[in-house]
């Protein structure tokens, strides 16, 4: 075999092994990641995906709501007087509604209120498992297994991210403070106006 020839030949081995190795390299997903290289994934996800929109409380400034930071993620707050109804304004092709924090919606589904999201082993995440928060995203049904999970919740969003990127979602929102809050069960839609219509 000639030189040239046997250089040929090593091009054609070494090729494909470099670009094995950047695609491996490029997916950063896909590698083993440390629990703090999750939780900072996490936060990255939580942040980019609005999670706070929905699930954190709000203050009021010259721009408008922002997240209260005091109680991130913690849901829409237990006690606090949603305003009264106007049922014949909501339906497809009319409105939905949302109080001025965003963590309580009405519409055709009856109210949803936005979960405490905090670790808080009674009233938020923290007696779920990271098997238990995989398939309530994927499946969309409460704790995974139960009801649906009701709207404006965009599971079907979170449904799509890898497994890798669940467990770091996971792993952020069982790393923030915890914060004791019992969040409302949701109000069906035959209740709506008894208790809470105009
Ligand atoms: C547009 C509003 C909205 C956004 C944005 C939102 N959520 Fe929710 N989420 C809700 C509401 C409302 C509920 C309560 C639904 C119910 O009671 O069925 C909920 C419930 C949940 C639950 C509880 C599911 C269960 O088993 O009962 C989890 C977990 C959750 N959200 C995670 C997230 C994460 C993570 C993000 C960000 C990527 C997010 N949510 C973004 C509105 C939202």
């Amino acid at each position: 075999m000639s030189i040239k020839n046997l250089f040929n030949g090593l091009l054609l081995f070494v090729f494909p092994v470099v670009v094995f190795l950047q695609i491996q390299c490029g997916s950063p997903q896909e590698k083993v990641m440390t629990k703090d290289e999750m939780i900072k994934r996490g936060a990255y996800l939580v942040n980019f995906g609005g999670c706070n929109d929905c699930h954190s409380p709000k203050v009021f400034t010259d721009m408008g709501p922002v997240p209260d930071t005091t109680k991130l993620l913690s849901g829409h707050q237990q006690g606090l007087v949603i305003p009264r109804v106007d049922t014949s304004l909501i339906g497809p092709g009319k409105w939905y509604l949302s109080n001025g924090d965003l963590t309580s919606w009405v519409g055709p589904w009856g109210i949803s209120f936005a979960a405490n999201l905090t670790p808080d082993v009674q009233t938020g995440i923290g007696a779920w498992t990271e098997e238990i928060f995989i398939r309530a995203m994927r499946n969309g049904l409460h704790l995974g297994a139960g009801r649906p999970i009701l709207p404006p919740m965009p599971f079907m969003g979170l449904a799509g991210l890898s497994d890798a990127d669940l467990k770091s979602v996971f792993a952020y929102l069982k790393s923030i403070k915890p914060i004791s809050n019992k969040v409302p069960d949701p109000v069906p839609p035959n209740e709506v106006a008894a208790r809470y219509g105009k």
